[in-house]
């Protein structure tokens, strides 16, 4: 599972740098190269870089990887992201900030936090959410720095760093300044609880006040929720968990690994039910559930994979006109040698729109802002058979409808005549396979398509009907040189909308 490399790739570098005493010493030389200001030979390799994505948000170089602390502030979109802005691989977390009027065209801006030196986020500022307070755009997020053993909270292999939670509020309407608390405000986690990680804060709202998940764990009882309580988000009181996994029998050297751990939790409300998100097992999960707001507890009744690819550490926000949208990060699933020459690293998923549906069902859509970027629509009638059309550019959105006698299809992206993506529909056992990745088919609503698929050069967002999301990193497609071939069963029938889609810069810098 690549993903799986990543995220293990991702930590291995944060204990070598830590076993080295000095993250710097991994780095290649462009660390010394500022942010924002890439040598014209990494722009020029970046600029003709044919895999890399054209309508995906990401830095203009280097690392990045979870989306942190979405927000609409004075009529725009603000979004920040884990950001790495020393090199193409995971290290020294930075907040990077994007700013946008559509979700969809982005504008890059300075970086907005960076670790103080000396200070409780010295090693790195960790992923946090946004929320206004007293009408002032307030974040918080985890802050790391070494710490003698008795207070390290972050378990890995190295076990070197303390996770502390973090306040910062924005110095100006453009979020572009922040002033940082100096302390922490919640320092440690709850006394004698010895937690397998404390990290990702996840603020929200109610009638007496502020409530906030801290990402966490405890060996041998699973992964958790922590739940605090807040009158002015500076003062924590610690509560309980909010919610509680199982225990996982594992003794893994990350407890990520096996599931002892939750990243990024997000907890929120939409079509009036309750839906906890996090991260761990390099998979995201969703749960719906019923959350007792008198007694601040949350039960999950259903649960599922919100992606079954390279996807991770999501984070969601309420846009103004009350959508539930949901960005993830797209990790990299080629060796880090490889992303490293590459000098960039990761992408930010298209914005989703989350829904509920009766059943309890998680539901996502890609919003419909992406529409922006369709050029004129190329439809073909599909019967029974195999056909192929040429893809001019690998910036293409594509949607495939099946009658409903079609008892199969299949999905190809050829490459220079070899197969390098393919996603197998079995429309009688339900079933989809893509990949080494298998989930079931929803039912479709009438004339909903039974896949769309975002493809835009290595990354390939696909989903099946309203439910089933699965994101593929694909280094073998071929601009200009990719065909698209769908197979029908039988006497299959169908339709293909395809649209060409088009890029968010004119030099593959996305802004
Ligand atoms: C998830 C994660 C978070 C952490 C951040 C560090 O990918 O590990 O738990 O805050 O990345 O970059």
């Amino acid at each position: 599972m690549p993903q799986k490399h990543q995220v293990v790739d991702r930590r291995s570098f944060l204990s070598a740098c830590a076993r080295a005493g000095v993250a710097s010493a991994l780095m290649p030389s462009c660390s010394r190269v500022a942010w924002g200001q890439a040598a014209s030979s990494v722009v020029r390799d970046i600029a003709s870089d044919p895999l890399r994505p054209q309508y995906h948000l990401m830095p203009q170089h280097n690392w990045m990887n979870d989306p942190n602390g979405p927000i609409w502030w004075k009529g725009k979109y603000h979004l920040f992201y884990q950001l790495n802005p020393h090199a193409a691989v995971w290290g020294d977390m930075h907040w990077g900030h994007a700013v946008s009027a559509d979700m969809i065209h982005w504008r890059h801006e300075p970086v907005a936090l960076a670790p103080t030196p000396g200070g409780p986020d010295s090693e790195g500022c960790f992923s946090g959410s946004a929320v206004v307070y007293n009408g002032v755009p307030t974040v918080i997020y985890t802050g790391v720095q070494n710490a003698a053993s008795k207070d390290v909270t972050l378990h890995d292999a190295a076990d070197k760093l303390r996770e502390t939670q973090m306040l910062a509020t924005a110095a100006d309407d453009n979020l572009l300044r922040w002033n940082k608390l100096e302390t922490p405000v919640i320092a440690a986690p709850p006394a004698g609880m010895a937690v397998t990680g404390f990290r990702d804060p996840c603020p929200w709202q109610e009638a007496d006040g502020w409530y906030l998940a801290v990402g966490s764990g405890e060996r041998g009882k699973g992964g958790c929720a922590l739940l605090y309580h807040s009158q002015d988000l500076r003062h924590w009181e610690y509560l309980h968990p909010l919610a509680q996994g199982k225990p996982t029998g594992s003794n893994a050297a990350d407890p990520v690994d096996s599931g002892d751990m939750w990243e990024c939790p997000d907890f929120f409300e939409v079509d009036g039910r309750h839906c906890l998100l996090y991260s761990t097992e390099n998979k995201v999960y969703w749960t719906t559930g019923d959350y007792d707001a008198r007694e601040h507890r949350y039960t999950a009744t259903r649960q599922g994979v919100l992606d079954y690819g390279s996807y991770y550490a999501p984070k969601s926000f309420r846009a103004p006109d009350g959508r539930r949208i949901l960005w993830g990060w797209i990790p990299e699933a080629r060796p880090q040698a490889e992303y490293a020459a590459a000098g960039w690293a990761g992408a930010m998923s298209l914005p989703r729109v989350l829904g509920v549906d009766a059943e309890g069902q998680l539901t996502l859509k890609v919003a419909d802002e992406a529409k922006t970027l369709r050029g004129a629509a190329v439809r073909q009638r599909l019967k029974g058979g195999t056909q192929r059309s040429r893809l001019e550019h690998l910036r293409q959105e594509i949607a495939l409808r099946v009658a409903p006698q079609t008892k199969a299809a299949t999905v190809r992206l050829i490459a220079e005549g070899m197969p390098v993506w393919e996603m197998q529909l079995d429309l009688t056992a339900r079933i989809a396979r893509c990949g080494e990745r298998t989930f079931s088919l929803p039912a479709l609503k009438p004339d909903e398509p039974l896949l769309r698929l975002f493809l835009d050069a290595s990354v390939i967002e696909a989903f099946a009907g309203a439910t089933q999301a699965i994101t593929s990193r694909c280094y073998a497609v071929r601009p200009e040189r990719t065909e698209l071939e769908v197979v029908l069963a039988g006497d299959g029938a169908g339709e293909l909308t395809r649209w060409p889609l088009a890029a968010i810069s004119a030099d593959r810098l996305t802004s």
